[in-house]
């Protein structure tokens, strides 16, 4: 079994200096749009519309995240060379004003019916819209649309459902019902046109990998789901917008899968063996002894706390899992029980941390980046809740393994010196082969069913580039490529 021609001819662009300059001029022309979407919420929907106090603080919590994921573009944006703030400026000069607003940004809201229908319908636009970006071939921006997701589509939508069941329960269904039939229009139109020749350049270029017709058919699935929950109904001209009637779109056209429940039975033993080698890594503590070698009550508490949230990262793999119809309980368990045991467990987690403070930096360092680089794998994954996970994980790792590499500069470099080299043989070879064999039977049933998005060999690419670079701060040096490529091949 080979790989598919979207994994062998997959790109992914870490640092904006490695963008491409049409790749690049796509990026901007996307996230010119996206910031006057982040931006136009301002002033006239603010809070007086408000029925409690509770809601009150909902809004101004909510439209704090907005002004993250404003940032989050702005930084792009810099990076990609653009100023962002005349873009910004013309957004929240007026409702009506901004070459690059939606339309939907236009409409007034009238009452807080209107607001809190708008969230179950538009917020919902803004996380299935993002998607369509989890597997972007340039990484900081496949990170903002999984941040974007969580805040956009767990967050805002599941706060307006909560909204809007409130209100059916008050016996407001009817105005429920006109506001969906006012705003429904021009929340398709969101999406954008079809089979226009920027779209195709978005898919070529690996900006987007979804369609506007196939997100647009995502969110009318999903809307469809939470307003029968609610004895609500959808309009009855599902594909009608204020721009034009669209085609309509088959599910399976996208290859994706909502929420686990969607998986169908031939998939799912794949996505849990996966999932349980991240329930395990999460799951077998090698480093908890490292809050005892932490020197100062402040690194103790640093340490605990990334411990913390890497249970927090353990906790939704395991919910994943359990969604899958698998019980990670004993998964979970058996990794933690003891150092080598454990069925999925890599190697590297195998093996007893090492005693001493400086050490422990530098093998924490190379856990942390070979996590970050290992969740590549399933960027823009075929289970949503997968990818996006993904997303998240690779941005707290790097934080995590940019700690510890800081932790190890600020420490003397004669003990680095002495250490360093030790660490290095000791562990990087684990490291490389924690990302799996390349071309074996394994990674190209994963790539076909849409799980894995690249190839194990590339991931672990630039894993021995990151680690090199990180390596050259503390003036150490990598193990040669000769030893890399004998490494690789014994994982084969
Ligand atoms: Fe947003
Ligand atoms: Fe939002």
């Amino acid at each position: 079994m080979s790989l598919p021609e979207r994994v062998a001819n997959r790109k992914i662009y870490l640092r904006a200096d490695e963008v491409p300059e049409d790749v690049r001029q796509f990026i901007v022309k996307m996230l010119t749009v996206q910031i006057q979407s982040e931006y136009a919420d301002a002033p006239d929907r603010s809070g007086s519309v408000c029925p409690t106090v509770e809601d009150k603080a909902w809004v101004d919590f909510q439209i704090a995240q907005e002004k993250e994921h404003g940032l989050g573009v702005s930084r792009i944006l810099q990076d990609m060379g653009v100023d962002p703030l005349p873009y910004i400026k013309e957004a929240e000069s007026s409702v009506t004003v901004g070459g690059r607003k939606l339309d939907y940004f236009r409409l007034r809201m009238e009452d807080w019916v209107e607001r809190s229908m708008t969230r179950v319908l538009a917020e919902r636009t803004g996380g299935i819209q993002s998607i369509g970006g989890l597997g972007a071939s340039y990484v900081p921006l496949a990170v903002w649309h999984a941040k974007n997701y969580v805040d956009e589509a767990l967050g805002h939508t599941a706060q307006g459902n909560l909204y809007a069941k409130r209100l059916v329960e008050e016996g407001r269904r009817e105005e429920c019902q006109k506001a969906i039939e006012k705003f429904y229009p021009s929340c398709l139109d969101i999406f954008g046109g079809v089979d226009t020749p920027n779209e195709k350049r978005y898919l070529e270029l690996g900006v987007k990998t979804l369609s506007n017709n196939q997100s647009r058919l995502l969110w009318i699935k999903s809307l469809e789901r939470d307003l029968k929950a609610m004895s609500l109904e959808m309009p009855s001209a599902l594909w009608k917008g204020n721009r034009r009637v669209y085609p309509e779109e088959s599910l399976a056209s996208t290859g994706l899968y909502l929420e686990a429940s969607d998986v169908p039975a031939a998939v799912r033993p794949l996505l849990a063996k996966v999932i349980s080698g991240w329930v395990q890594a999460k799951y077998a503590r090698q480093n908890e002894m490292a809050v005892f070698a932490a020197p100062t009550p402040e690194e103790k508490l640093a340490v605990a706390i990334q411990y913390r949230d890497d249970r927090k990262w353990g906790l939704h793999t395991a919910r994943m899992l359990s969604a899958l119809g698998v019980n990670p309980d004993p998964i979970a368990d058996e990794a933690e029980r003891s150092l080598t045991g454990g069925e999925h467990k890599v190697d590297f987690l195998k093996q007893p941390l090492p005693e001493s403070w400086v050490e422990i930096c530098l093998q924490q360092w190379i856990a942390a980046r070979a996590s970050q680089t290992a969740s590549l794998a399933t960027f823009g994954s075929c289970l949503v809740p997968l990818a996006v996970w993904s997303g998240i994980h690779y941005d707290g790792q790097e934080k995590i393994a940019d700690q510890w590499l800081q932790r190890a500069q600020a420490l003397d470099r004669a003990s680095i010196r002495e250490a360093g080299p030790k660490i290095l043989a000791a562990w990087y070879g684990h490291a490389l082969r924690a990302f799996g064999a390349g071309g074996s039977a394994n990674e190209a049933a994963y790539c076909n069913a849409g799980i894995k998005m690249a190839a194990n060999d590339q991931v672990r690419r630039i894993f021995v580039d990151l680690l090199g670079r990180d390596a050259a701060t503390l003036g150490l040096s990598v193990p040669d490529h000769e030893h890399s490529r004998r490494q690789m091949s014994a994982a084969a």
